[in-house]
């Protein structure tokens, strides 16, 4: 049992808030701030109640010490936008300016603390994360867990903080935690899993988790050229990862036992080049010519797609299905989107590059059940992995 936000008294009391705040940034702007926006409901229902609220995040994967270009200024800015009020950030992780900060905050106020990967006891050995823990839980008095996107991690600031705090699990961490509780447990069917990205590695032990729940498998993106080449077919240039041939035989083996319908590209978009300009055609899946890789999938691979997404009552995608940045092999990714758009069932995006894909070809977010802020979270716990982040909040 995981106690939620409403079950914790907070008023008048420092409530340390583990966020996702991991946000693109180009040029020190942040290109999207999703996981920011995704962070506002906890911080303003803790805010309202009247806790003093401190944000704790990282940015990026420093080196263990302060580094200008991670320092979390950004996403403490657009915080302060969307809230309405300025979010003060200290400029360390546990040190006097922290102290100064915790200690001069007001009820309902919140601050952030610098990027907590600038300490490296952050990510280090048990010892050193105990002692970080161990200082900033001296300094609150509750914990509240809403990252979603790193309760796969054993870090100071999501496992150890909350064994040193009574804790709770934030608004975003519980919805998130409840959608792929049920898509894993007890989806509603026909329960069809899309997947993309350029890797088949990366999605191997999806797949083997997946596959003895779900009734259709629909395979896009790179990692498609790895199954087209374990039917025997031709690829041309395109991604091949030909250490995992057997691995994927294994599965389409599997599929057939079980009865899951593996349903992969019949055509696809090549091109001669992996550029925005590159010339382009469509040929079929069996038959891709020397010198020419996949970039997207094609129009009857779109329909193919759209026809076992239209009547299926759980949809969950993960991973793009073309070079959707590009937009001459974007179609792919945006129809499978928009197939989902029109789904009524459950329709799940799992995070990273399939949400920004979402957000970057300006489809409408609200029309999806789900869209995950986890990107390697929510490919663990479709693996079906404990996430230490998650058990850590069971005893309390
Ligand atoms: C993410 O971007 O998926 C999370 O913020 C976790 O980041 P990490 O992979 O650097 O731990």
């Amino acid at each position: 049992m995981i106690r939620g936000i409403d079950d914790l008294e907070v008023s008048g009391k420092v409530v340390f808030v583990r966020c996702d705040l991991n946000v693109p940034l180009e040029n020190g702007q942040i290109t999207d701030d999703g996981r920011i926006r995704a962070s506002l409901a906890t911080l303003t229902n803790l805010s309202s109640r009247g806790a003093r609220v401190v944000v704790l995040a990282h940015l990026g994967r420093p080196d263990g010490k302060p580094d200008e270009k991670f320092s979390l200024a950004p996403a403490a800015i657009r915080l302060g936008e969307l809230l309405g009020s300025e979010v003060v950030l200290a400029a360390d992780v546990c040190g006097e300016s922290a102290k100064e900060t915790v200690s001069a905050l007001t009820n309902g106020q919140i601050a952030m603390l610098e990027n907590v990967r600038f300490d490296a006891r952050e990510t280090g050995d048990e010892t050193g994360r105990k002692q970080l823990a161990k200082t900033w839980a001296a300094l609150g008095d509750l914990y509240v867990s809403d990252g979603f996107g790193v309760v796969h991690r054993k870090q100071a600031s999501v496992t150890d903080l909350a064994s040193e705090l009574p804790h709770a699990a934030g608004l975003l961490v519980k919805a998130e935690a409840d959608v792929f509780a049920k898509v894993l447990q007890n989806p509603d069917r026909p329960y069809a899993v899309v997947l993309g990205g350029s890797k088949v590695s990366d999605k191997l032990k999806v797949m083997d988790n997946l596959i003895s729940n779900v009734d259709r498998l629909l395979i896009g993106g790179g990692m498609c050229f790895t199954f087209l080449a374990a039917k025997g077919y031709s690829v041309g240039s395109s991604l091949l990862e030909t250490d995992q041939v057997q691995n994927v035989k294994e599965i389409l083996d599997r599929a057939k036992q079980l009865n899951v319908e593996i349903v992969l590209p019949v055509d696809i978009i090549v091109a001669d080049a992996f550029a925005a300009d590159a010339n382009t055609k469509c040929v079929v899946a069996q038959d891709i010519p020397d010198g020419w890789m996949g970039l997207d999938i094609g129009p009857a691979t779109i329909d193919l797609f759209e026809q076992n997404l239209s009547d299926a009552k759980t949809v969950i995608w993960n991973g793009p299905m073309g070079v959707f940045e590009m937009s001459a092999f974007a179609s792919g990714t945006k129809a499978v989107a928009l197939a989902m758009t029109k789904n009524s069932g459950m329709t799940v995006v799992g995070g990273g590059d399939s949400a920004a894909a979402i957000r970057l070809l300006g489809i409408d977010e609200s029309k999806f059940s789900h869209i995950s802020t986890g990107g390697g979270a929510s490919l663990e716990f479709l693996e079906g992995k404990e996430l230490p982040g998650l058990s850590v909040l069971e005893d309390n």
